[in-house]
């Protein structure tokens, strides 16, 4: 039995050690956020916060899990649904075309700008290496600078 907080709400998993966060959260708990893409934690599809962490849930075992605190796309918003400055800045700069990536530059995006409030685009290039193969990346930009802009006003 593993016990880890998700979106706020302490779960007990009767799931092996080594089975991938990404699958936990998708088939023992229905979260289907976290995408899977290249399941080598390269392409971000299926981050997720781990306390507060930008983190492969493909490349993390529900044992390294343990005890943590994972945020996934959907928890971003608050308890009473209001959506995250970041999922306004996403919505505002018409950023997703399929979609299907959109969740991990979510959880990647609010990691950075609690880290670094107002980056540059070399610090964007810098800490958001996930892929969309629809080619979304100037209105990601675009978006995580009004995000900045909107948590600089309050
Ligand atoms: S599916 Fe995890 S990084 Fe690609
Ligand atoms: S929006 Fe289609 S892969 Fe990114």
């Amino acid at each position: 039995m593993i016990t880890l907080t998700v979106n706020g709400s302490v779960i007990d998993l009767a799931a092996p050690d080594d089975k991938p966060l990404l699958w936990a959260l998708r088939e023992d708990l229905g979260i289907l956020g976290a995408k899977y893409g290249c399941g080598v934690a390269q392409c971000g599809a299926c981050r997720v916060l781990v306390d507060g962490r930008s983190s492969p849930s493909c490349a993390i075992s529900l044992g390294e899990v343990a005890g943590a605190s994972v945020i996934t796309a959907e928890g971003l918003a608050g308890a009473d649904g209001a959506l995250s400055v970041v999922q306004r800045a996403w919505i505002d700069e018409q950023v997703p075309q399929c979609g299907f990536c959109q969740p991990g530059f979510l959880v990647a995006a609010t990691a950075l700008l609690a880290r670094v409030p107002s980056p540059t685009d070399a610090d964007i290039d810098e800490a958001i290496t996930n892929i969309c193969r629809c080619g979304t990346y100037p209105r990601i930009r675009r978006a995580i600078h009004r995000a900045s802009a909107m948590l600089a006003e309050g």
